[in-house]
């Protein structure tokens, strides 16, 4: 099938080059002139595992091309996805100048019938405005479909691929089967393509992504409580997790669900709730204890290290929101570091690929360590924002050699506690004794 994909930001790009890889042709469209040469020349603008061999053989055999013409997408695809930004407004809600603007343009530019179909997070309603601002230009027929996406960065490309579902919210027969025989390739293992009406698929993301939220939160503070009442949420957590209600899944605490997802779309649904006179409450505490979260290491730091850090090393293993990615939106790491610096400490940091975008932020006001034992250097304490693989299980030997103090603040509860202390480390966790 022919298809375009206007916008190749993170879900864009995972787009086009999945529906290349099951032998469609692909125009991805982007008015970032540079970004489309470095594409055309063969260079992936994401760090996305797995995206690259992709990338290249679907550009090598000729069915995945990058261009910066929206005509010229519009006149090669029958179907336009639009991956589209739609960033957090001052309020909160999200704003949708470059989906609606790039809806204007394909209303002057088709000629014959296209399906239109939104991939971005959008609130409910968006489908009607898209084809409004479509409708108001348009010469010939058109249908708008809402297809949200639930990709995972770092495993964007398995989630494309192998879907646990597809949503497909349309109105039109034609539609409907066009973007079944599109999505046939991905469900061969049975998984579903729900249909349901465009409305209906808008809220099933934000209620998706807006629940897990909920749930990682929810855990957060029962491992708080934990601390107080001298439980341990490791143990709390595989209790619960068993009952196949509940789930094994989204269950660890942490310090803070980051990113440039969960944030942006809990607070853009509760603005909508707001808009149509409903008060989403738990969403309002959700979007607070996460803020609080995000800090909960840092009174353990003060209270071991005392409150001025002048004259104090810490060390920072992990940077990044999360592993497998070099996204650092909303990521804890940053909060954490401001809160050091202001306490005057200085601070070495080490990131397997997210250094050059705090870098970009944050320029010398922090030290960046070219491995993680450089980074311990001198340190009087390590903090651990991020459970990337190579933090697992480090050489406890060389730590200790390089550390100046033996103190660990582990924000992802990577280590057994029996071990850290037999290892001579005094080790503070999330939720499980100290
Ligand atoms: C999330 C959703 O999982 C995807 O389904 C969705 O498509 C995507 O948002 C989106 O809307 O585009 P993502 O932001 O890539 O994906 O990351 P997740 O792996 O879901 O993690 C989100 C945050 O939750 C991270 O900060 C992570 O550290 C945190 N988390 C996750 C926990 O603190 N505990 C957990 O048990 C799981």
């Amino acid at each position: 099938m022919k298809i375009a994909v206007i916008g190749t930001g993170y879900v864009g790009l995972v787009t086009g080059t999945c529906l290349a890889e099951t032998g469609n042709e692909v125009v991805c469209v982007d008015i970032d002139e540079s970004k489309v040469k470095r594409m055309q020349g063969g260079e992936v603008p994401i760090y996305e595992p797995h995206l690259d061999v992709i990338f290249e053989r679907n550009i090598n055999a000729g069915r995945l091309s990058f261009t910066t013409s929206l005509k010229e997408g519009l006149n090669h695809g029958d179907i336009i996805f639009l991956a589209l930004p739609t960033p957090e407004d001052e309020d909160g809600s999200a704003d949708l100048k470059y989906v609606l603007g790039v809806a204007e343009d394909i209303g002057k530019l088709i000629s014959e019938y296209k399906v239109i179909v939104d991939k971005s997070t959008v609130p409910v309603g968006t489908s009607d405005k898209v084809r409004e601002s479509i409708a108001k230009n348009a010469k010939c027929e058109f249908d708008v479909v809402s297809n949200p996406e639930f990709l995972r960065e770092g495993f964007a490309v398995d989630d494309f691929l192998k879907p646990e579902r597809i949503v497909v919210g349309a109105s039109s027969e034609r539609a409907i089967n066009l973007m079944q025989k599109l999505y046939k390739p991905f469900v061969r293992s049975g998984n579903p393509v729900i249909i349901m009406d465009e409305r209906s698929a808008e809220l099933t993301k934000y209620a998706a992504n807006s629940f897990l939220a909920t749930k990682i939160t929810f855990m957060n503070e029962i491992a708080n409580f934990c601390e107080k009442v001298g439980a341990d949420v490791d143990k709390v957590r595989i209790g619960m997790g068993t009952d196949s209600r509940i789930g094994k899944r989204f269950l660890f605490p942490g310090i803070g669900y980051g990113g440039s997802c969960f944030p942006k779309d809990v607070k853009a649904l509760h603005k909508s709730g707001k808009d149509a006179q409903y008060d989403f409450k738990i969403l309002e505490s959700v979007i607070q204890v996460n803020h609080s979260q995000k800090t909960i290491l840092v009174p353990k730091i003060f209270s071991h290290l005392g409150k001025d850090l002048r004259n104090k090393k810490v060390a920072i293993w992990g940077l990044a929101f999360k592993p497998e990615t070099d996204d650092i939106r909303e990521a804890p790491s940053l909060y954490i570091i401001e809160e050091l610096l202001k306490a005057g400490a200085s601070v070495a940091a080490f990131d397997p690929e997210a250094m050059d975008n705090v870098k970009s932020r944050l320029g010398d006001s922090i030290s960046f360590a070219k491995s993680m034992y450089e980074a311990l250097e001198g340190a009087n304490a390590l903090v651990i924002c991020t459970e990337w693989g190579v933090f697992r299980n480090p050489n406890f030997n060389k730590v200790k050699e390089h550390m100046d103090q033996k103190v660990i603040f582990d924000g992802r509860n990577l280590y057994d506690i029996t071990e850290m202390r037999s290892e001579g480390f005094s080790y503070y966790s999330i939720g499980r004794e100290d």
